[in-house]
């Protein structure tokens, strides 16, 4: 005689309301953020090859109607990367008066005041040689860059940035920039630092989006080593002690274990970066028919809820918003 099961937890996924009552992880459109890439010109709307459905955008009507997309689709927040018109050795553009991000940031800011404005603050977009920072004797000067960083922040945040988020992985960042922000009148101004960021092959389409491939060798002087967990715990918290507010893990679906390290570490606010590599793969698979598209980035985006993200930047923001919306509607 086979002996019955008394436990069934199946009785607790017998329908829709049931499956509700126990769900552990809710996935908000309040809970995405959607990045942004800026370009100098007027009326442009240009897809990124490697990356279907992202587009750079000049600071003009193209922008704003991203912007109303955004909102009216219940995200609150944007991360802002921009694009320069030249590049030179100090990635001067980042903290130029009338650079493209602080062009945008101004422009969003009259428009959307209720909009939260990050602004990201790495030099590779800017630089000539794409590194992200000062480029001395073949590799990055970690001091010389805090001073570029300073500069930069203090003039994302007088154009209306919200929050500061350095990506640079330089040594002292966060409280470089801390001291900057006060020290020029913006100490409501929050950091989410970019604690935990590894040397990825995840970035790939992303250096085609804002142009910022290094011209010599790669980022593993400054970036982490993918190998390594209990650094990315001791980033974090060095990160905490100096002062930001919020912390990220990125790349995400490799890295959800460092997801959760960190999060059992801090009390910090913790953001996941689902990068442009994750996206352009669900595309890519999306595109030959092979994956369900919406349901694989719910998922996705689920599990980096569920791993202890409590937001999370990704290309995905408007398309899982308005798959969330729709089965709420359900
Ligand atoms: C700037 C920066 C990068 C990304 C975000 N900020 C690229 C890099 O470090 O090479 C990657 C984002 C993505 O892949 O979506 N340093």
């Amino acid at each position: 005689m086979t002996l019955l099961p008394t436990n069934r937890p199946r009785r607790r996924r017998r329908t829709g309301a049931i499956r509700q009552l126990v769900r552990e992880h809710e996935l908000a459109p309040s809970d995405l953020i959607q990045p942004l890439f800026v370009v100098h010109g007027s009326r442009l709307e240009r897809e990124i090859g490697s990356m279907p459905d992202v587009f750079q955008l000049s600071v003009d009507e193209s922008l704003d109607r991203e912007a109303d997309r955004v909102r009216s689709l219940g995200i609150q927040a944007v991360l802002l990367f921009g694009v320069p018109a030249s590049k030179d050795e100090t990635g001067s553009e980042n903290y130029a008066e009338n650079g493209i991000v602080q062009q945008a940031l101004r422009r969003l800011r009259s428009r959307h005041p209720d909009l939260l404005l990050i602004s990201d603050l790495c030099c590779c977009e800017y630089t000539s040689h794409g590194h992200c920072g000062v480029v001395r004797n073949g590799s990055v000067d970690n001091d010389a860059t805090l001073e570029i960083l300073a500069r930069a922040a203090v003039s994302h945040a007088a154009a209306g940035a919200d929050i500061i988020a350095p990506s640079g992985m330089m040594d002292g960042m966060v409280a470089t920039i801390r001291a900057a922000l006060d020290g020029a009148g913006y100490a409501d101004q929050a950091i989410l630092s970019y604690a935990v960021k590894y040397a990825s092959a995840f970035y790939g389409p992303f250096r085609e989006a804002a142009q910022s491939a290094p011209a010599f060798g790669d980022r593993r002087q400054y970036q982490m080593d993918p190998a390594n967990v209990r650094e990315a715990v001791l980033e974090a918290a060095l990160d905490e002690a100096e002062g930001a507010d919020l912390l990220m893990v990125k790349p995400a679906l490799a890295y959800l274990d460092v997801v959760r390290a960190v999060r059992e570490r801090t009390q910090l606010p913790l953001l996941a970066y689902n990068v442009s590599g994750e996206y352009s793969m669900v595309k890519a698979a999306a595109r030959q028919g092979w994956i369900d598209e919406g349901r694989v980035v719910i998922e996705a985006l689920t599990g980096m809820r569920r791993a202890g993200a409590d937001a999370i930047i990704t290309y995905h923001a408007k398309a899982a918003a308005a798959m969330l919306a729709q089965q709420a509607g359900q």
